[in-house]
């Protein structure tokens, strides 16, 4: 974790007319229903810590209630914490003075809104060329900016429409886009895409997904929809009750849900589709890397298992199994380990999802080699392994 960009340090929201009155409450451990009853405060957000990397998508998942919204808005700080420390590049984001911070607002970060949060008397190039207006920046080169982000993001032509014109996705489009046109470097998106229906929602992830490739821009992204954070995240923090239950990369929830609560989360999800081959693969061993029979058979020895994978400068080569090795030495102990003897077994590729490979790893004699793209050996799948990861009994 070296390239933090932002850094939120145990950080507290208390909503009430008197918070740090009751601040003590909340140390001692007492529950949002406790300290509701007791003070008529709403504790927000209870001991956050984060750290989020330049460049990743990190997604904050939560139900409603949960506190998703009232934690992204103090990364801008449109609401202070009643305690705690956000860092965002190495600033202390509270203790910038009322024009640095309208500076950092406008330029650092920029907002996409769950309800598009269009100008409705404003054309869709004037609502983009906004951000960018408010900026400093001349008519003429924002209206350009503008209708360069209007096309990249599939409106070429609406220009001169207004909101009310277009379909829901096309506002969500507008939006997107209004937020990109900024050129902030990083991106808050509070719920973007829930408004939207599912295919074009999956539209949108695709090009959020696809945008993201070029742009590297730091997301923090909120949903309260799991496959959309396991879809979309990089990492994921989730919320419950204004607490952070667990947070890492998708497959590490997936896989060890840190609580019955995220376990609950995660049950229903389609892990044979969340999951690629590279999560879930054993190291890369029973290596055969020899040139001749008789060193082939001595690095066998070694092993738990009666076949090996054939590794040379080109990478793997296919599976030799012992009782072939065997004759062949019986037959010559001198001679090389040549293609004849080995079975041509084709790898897995690491980036697969693991539905695509299902059949194969099931049908296979052998526990399938992983390779990455340049066909290097980069570990093994066997039968067992998918069972397990995908809860078959076998
Ligand atoms: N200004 C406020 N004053 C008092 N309580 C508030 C305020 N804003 C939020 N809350 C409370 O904080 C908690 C978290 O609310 P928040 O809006 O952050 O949830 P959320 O996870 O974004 O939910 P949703 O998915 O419905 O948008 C809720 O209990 C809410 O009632
Ligand atoms: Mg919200």
């Amino acid at each position: 974790m070296t390239d933090a960009l932002i850094k939120i340090e145990n950080l507290y929201q208390l909503f009430g007319p008197t918070p740090k009155k009751y601040m003590g409450l909340v140390h001692e451990g007492k529950s949002k229903d406790e300290i509701l009853a007791e003070t008529g405060h709403t504790l927000g957000l209870k001991d956050i810590n984060l750290s989020i990397n330049k460049g990743e998508i990190f997604v904050i998942m939560g139900l409603s209630g949960s506190g998703k919204s009232t934690l992204i808005r103090h990364f801008n700080r449109l609401i202070d914490p009643t305690e705690g420390v956000i860092k965002v590049e190495g600033t202390d984001v509270m203790k910038l003075p009322p024009k640095e911070l309208e500076q950092f607002r406008r330029h650092k970060m920029s907002m996409v809104f769950q309800r598009f949060g269009l100008l409705p008397h404003k054309s869709v190039l004037d609502n983009v060329a906004y951000g960018l207006q408010i900026q400093g920046v001349k008519k003429a080169e924002a209206l350009d900016s503008a209708k360069k982000w209007l096309e990249t993001v599939g409106l070429a032509g609406y220009e001169e429409q207004y909101p009310s014109q277009l379909s829901g996705g096309q506002q969500q489009r507008v939006g997107l886009a209004r937020a990109l046109c900024t050129d902030a470097e990083i991106l808050l998106m509070d719920e973007a895409f829930s408004a939207l229906d599912p295919l074009i929602r999956s539209e949108m992830q695709d090009q959020l997904i696809e945008l993201q490739k070029t742009l590297h821009k730091t997301i923090i992204f909120i949903t309260h929809d799991l496959d959309e954070a396991l879809r979309l995240g990089d990492r994921i923090a989730i919320l419950k009750d204004g607490e952070i239950v667990q947070q890492g990369e998708p497959e590490e929830i997936l896989l060890n849900p840190a609580t019955e609560y995220v376990e609950a989360f995660v049950r229903d999800v389609n892990r044979a589709r969340a999951l690629t081959v590279e999560t879930v693969m054993k190291d890369p061993a029973y290596r055969i890397t020899a040139e001749t029979i008789k060193e082939a058979l001595e690095q066998m020895r070694g092993f738990k298992q009666d076949y090996g994978y054939v590794i040379n400068n080109d990478g793997y080569q296919g599976i030799v199994k012992e009782d072939t090795l065997q004759e062949a030495y019986d037959d010559d102990s001198k001679a090389d380990l040549t293609n004849e003897l080995i079975e041509q077994v084709d790898a897995l590729e690491q980036d697969a999802v693991l539905e695509s490979v299902i059949p194969t790893t099931l049908e296979a004699e052998f526990a399938l080699p992983v390779v990455d793209t340049d066909g290097n050996m980069t570990g093994r799948l066997s039968r067992g392994t998918l069972s397990d990861v995908l809860g078959v009994r076998h």
